[in-house]
């Protein structure tokens, strides 16, 4: 079959790398893809946002099966557009991408369905924000814009002027656009984060293995928050008792509250969960694949991915093989000096075969330029490995890493550190 996949980065470059394995998979397209993914994919230049674009190419190019991994085209209806024409896909309905795609939502949702999450109140009115979180006087308190901004519209705010400040930002500035029509204000909670993603079909929900996110740019957590700068998998604090309490208040009931609004979740759900003192709590629902969790969770896959997707879209995922190695997985995201904020791109990349040898280099900001492959984004590179326990498997990254070298290159030294000291 020939198959499209959605999207132009590190995680696109890892279900790309998975989806070649599986027997059915006779030939792989991508589109943006970039300069790495070319070399496992033929790329064309149509962007992932341009959802009519994308469905003539794919009437044109006569495929098969979509694979819809970034946010914004599923909240824009690419996979409703796709099934009109008659094209399957990977991927929820535009109104199913409403669980990450509007905070109110998806607050709601929990609320209605007795789903843990941190107490909130939503607003579309700047001047009652102010006077609620003046009259809450708790402090960090937690300021979210309702829509999609790129990762970056969470402000944890310590203090009354800070809180302010951030509800100006969003309602007023409107520092990320639309999405901040309307915010969401709510409790702060502490604890370690998971990630857990999931395959659904919209009645059975299958966790794959948990990981670790690492989102701050430098080590020991400083520095500003960026899309992700590492992640290992299994995530050690999600132990057996967690998981199944995750399944049961969790997992299961969002899956059901999603039918019962209408809109069926079908696709990879991203469960963003908070382990508090009070038990697991939603931080975030993701309507996909998380980058750069997929970069350690789909190298442990050991069934078919391919037939994964096309049982979550046909239902039938209650009697497809899901599993995982017991193994463990590390990825060091390279990236650009400077990233999140201003960093330069054009830098030639060396070393790449050599690091390919032991370890798996996603691509998730390169291009070709005159033959050789340059850096064209904030996140260059994922350089992943797998070994029997994360200790080895963060070893072996960082060794693989260290051939790799740009100007400017910016990695975090620390990686997996946290979850090597709960694991002791
Ligand atoms: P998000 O963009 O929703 O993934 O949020 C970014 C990050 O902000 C999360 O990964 C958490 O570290 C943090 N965060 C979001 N909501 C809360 C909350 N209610 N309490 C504490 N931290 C939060
Ligand atoms: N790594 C976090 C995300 O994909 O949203």
């Amino acid at each position: 079959m020939r198959v499209l996949v959605v999207g132009g980065g590190g995680r696109e470059h890892a279900i790309i790398k998975k989806l070649a394995e599986s027997p059915d998979v006779t030939e792989l397209l991508c589109a943006p893809g970039n300069g790495g993914i070319a070399a496992d994919a033929r790329c064309i230049p149509v962007k992932a946002t341009d959802v009519a674009g994308m469905v003539s190419l794919a009437k044109e190019l006569a495929v098969d099966y979509v694979v819809v991994a970034p946010d914004d085209p599923l909240a824009l209806g690419m996979v409703d557009a796709l099934a009109e024409a008659g094209i399957p896909a990977f991927g929820p309905t535009k109104a199913a991408a409403r669980i990450e795609a509007s905070k109110v939502f998806s607050k709601d949702l929990m609320r209605k369905y007795h789903i843990p999450t941190a107490e909130y109140e939503t607003f579309a009115d700047a001047d009652e924000a102010r006077a609620y979180i003046k009259r809450r006087g708790r402090y960090p308190v937690v300021v979210k814009a309702d829509g999609l901004a790129l990762g970056k519209g969470v402000l944890i705010c310590e203090t009354e002027d800070a809180a302010m400040d951030a509800v100006k930002s969003i309602m007023e500035d409107r520092a990320f656009g639309a999405s901040g029509s309307r915010v969401v204000v709510e409790e702060f909670l502490t604890g370690p984060e998971v990630s857990v993603l999931s395959f659904t079909d919209g009645e059975t929900v299958v966790p794959m293995v948990s990981s670790m996110d690492h989102k701050r740019a430098l080590d020991g957590d400083k520095g500003l928050n960026t899309g992700g700068m590492g992640t290992v998998a299994p995530n050690p604090y999600y132990t057996e008792k967690i998981a199944a309490e995750c399944m049961e208040k969790i997992f299961l009931p969002t899956i059901r509250a999603m039918k019962a609004e209408g809109c069926p979740f079908k696709g990879c759900l991203y469960f963003g969960l908070m382990l508090t003192p009070d038990g697991a709590k939603v931080i975030e629902y993701n309507c996909r694949f998380g980058d750069p969790e997929t970069q350690v969770v789909l190298p442990l896959l050991e069934s078919d991915l391919f037939a994964i997707m096309r049982a979550v879209t046909d239902g039938r995922l209650a009697d497809t093989d899901v599993r995982f190695s017991k193994g463990a997985a590390a990825c060091v995201v390279l990236a650009s000096g400077g990233y999140p904020q201003k960093y330069e791109t054009g830098k030639p990349i060396d070393g790449l075969g050599e690091a390919a040898k032991t370890a798996l280099v996603y691509h998730a900001g390169t291009k070709l330029a005159d033959g050789r492959i340059v850096t064209s984004g904030g996140r260059v590179l994922g350089v992943t490995a797998t070994a029997k326990t994360l200790d080895k498997a963060l070893k072996k990254a960082y060794a693989a890493a260290e051939h790799i070298t740009f100007d400017g290159l910016h990695k975090r030294t620390d990686i997996g550190r946290r979850a090597l000291e709960a694991l002791k």
